[in-house]
């Protein structure tokens, strides 16, 4: 070789290599939490078979058991014999509720989502249309005027800003990863979009009432909503029964103003003991922020700093993933491309959540709770207890998160109170 055609095969190999580093990035940005991944993979055939388990104990409920579900029994079952040894796993694995709460249901139909996805490209035409919402259970109802009002707003306004930034209407991964936050209710036709720190567990409550699973929101505990596999996400039916769901049903989603919502979430998660949030999360943030750190809170993880949260937050080159409780409503509900019919906020829960009760024609008794389940002693996240949170960083440290959750903030037109 000549010297010229040793540089161009460098110059080759250096573009070859960038190529495949900038796939990996990619590929490393769509992962929410590596462990969690990491779990799916492992698990993925057994899970699989405790899937099918599932949906041949709700046989004998029509209600769960929409047309194309029992199509794919039909092939599932073909597919995986030995599946009654793996009857339903104890749903009191993991005693935090936060990490099976990020995946629950979606976990175990990933591997067949993923079969799915690759057998047949996904045609779906994005965004969504959106429709009108069905006000006939409260036509008349003068009650529901300032909540419809409301409404109305809501939604113009999300259709205002997806129509002028159209880039976040790409849809850049696969359906099955786009709808895996949406819960299905079948018999009120309803899909729900969990934000979590923004009323998600009192959300699945209802949603276990509207669907016959329990007689009452007031005794299903904590571990019951979250690991307690009852609720299906949208991303364990087939593509059929995606479509029809996402085309047919009233999607909805509650939201909270995103600097609440990141306090609540680092309260809960880092405040109090948790076995899962301080030994993964805390141990890698108090090694990497914190100068001199001791060699207890590096072992146990514990004692997290709000400051030290964010810097951990911000950094492009995190040592551990993202996690649901801190990811952005943009990135876990997709509001451009799915349209949701109601936007509901934190910030007017009860009326909100009650109004959509009505929409939907649930039982006139049934009231969304009120309850806060986990550190119920605790003070609520208000704009008072972010204020002193936020006083810990320094300005750049607000603008830098303020940037960070900017989509959140101008979809649902939340001001920047503490910049
Ligand atoms: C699940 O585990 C708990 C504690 O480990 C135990 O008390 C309970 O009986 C188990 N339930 C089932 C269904 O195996
Ligand atoms: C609206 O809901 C009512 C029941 O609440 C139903 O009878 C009617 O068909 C629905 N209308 C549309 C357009 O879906
Ligand atoms: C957006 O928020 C501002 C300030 O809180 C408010 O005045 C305005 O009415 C809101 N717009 C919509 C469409 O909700
Ligand atoms: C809730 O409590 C009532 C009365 O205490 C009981 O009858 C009912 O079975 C309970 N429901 C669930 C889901 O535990
Ligand atoms: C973890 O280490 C910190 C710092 O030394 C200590 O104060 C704290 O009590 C420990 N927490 C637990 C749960 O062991």
């Amino acid at each position: 070789m000549n010297p010229k055609q040793v540089f161009f095969s460098v110059l080759l190999f250096g573009a070859a290599g960038l190529l495949l580093f900038m796939y990996l990035q990619v590929w490393i940005e769509e992962q929410p939490t590596g462990r969690i991944e990491r779990k799916r993979e492992q698990k993925g055939t057994s899970v699989t078979s405790g899937r099918i388990q599932e949906h041949i104990t709700n046989q004998n409920s029509e209600v769960h058991m929409p047309e194309d579900l029992k199509k794919k029994r039909g092939n599932l079952l073909n597919l995986e014999a030995p599946a009654r040894v793996l009857r339903k796993s104890n749903h009191s694995q993991g005693e935090d509720g936060a990490p099976q709460s990020s995946t629950d249901n979606s976990k175990e139909t990933h591997q067949v989502a993923k079969s799915q996805a690759f057998q047949k490209p996904v045609e779906m035409n994005w965004p969504l249309v959106t429709r009108p919402l069905n006000k006939s259970s409260v036509q008349g109802n003068n009650k529901w005027k300032k909540a419809d009002e409301t409404q109305e707003k809501r939604r113009s306004f999300l259709q205002e800003f997806c129509k002028k930034y159209s880039g976040v209407n790409d849809p850049k991964s696969s359906l099955f990863h786009i709808v895996s936050r949406i819960y299905v209710e079948d018999k009120h036709r309803t899909l729900y979009c969990e934000v979590p720190k923004a009323g998600c567990s009192n959300w699945k409550r209802v949603l276990m009432v509207l669907n016959g699973l329990a007689s009452s929101t007031y005794n299903i505990s904590h571990d019951t909503v979250h690991y307690g596999k009852h609720l299906k996400t949208l991303d364990s039916f087939d593509l059929k029964g995606i479509d029809m769901r996402l085309k047919a049903y009233t999607k909805v989603v509650f939201v909270r103003d995103p600097m609440e919502r990141l306090v609540s979430a680092f309260r809960d998660k880092f405040e109090h003991p948790n076995s899962y949030y301080h030994p993964v999360f805390g141990k890698a943030i108090i090694k990497k922020y914190r100068p001199n750190a001791g060699v207890e809170a590096l072992n146990n993880g514990s004692g997290v700093k709000f400051k030290e949260f964010v810097n951990y937050l911000l950094d492009p080159h995190r040592p551990v993933g993202m996690d649901i409780h801190w990811e952005r409503v943009s990135k876990l509900c997709h509001p451009c491309l799915i349209n949701y019919d109601f936007i509901g906020k934190f910030e007017t829960l009860e009326e909100d959540a009650n109004y959509f009760l009505q929409l939907i024609g649930a039982p006139k008794d049934l009231k969304f709770p009120n309850f806060k389940d986990r550190h119920s002693s605790d003070e609520r996240t208000s704009a008072q207890v972010v204020r002193q949170y936020l006083k810990d960083l320094t300005r750049a440290e607000r603008q830098r998160l303020y940037d960070f959750y900017h989509l959140d903030y101008l979809m649902f037109n939340y001001t920047t109170l503490h910049l």
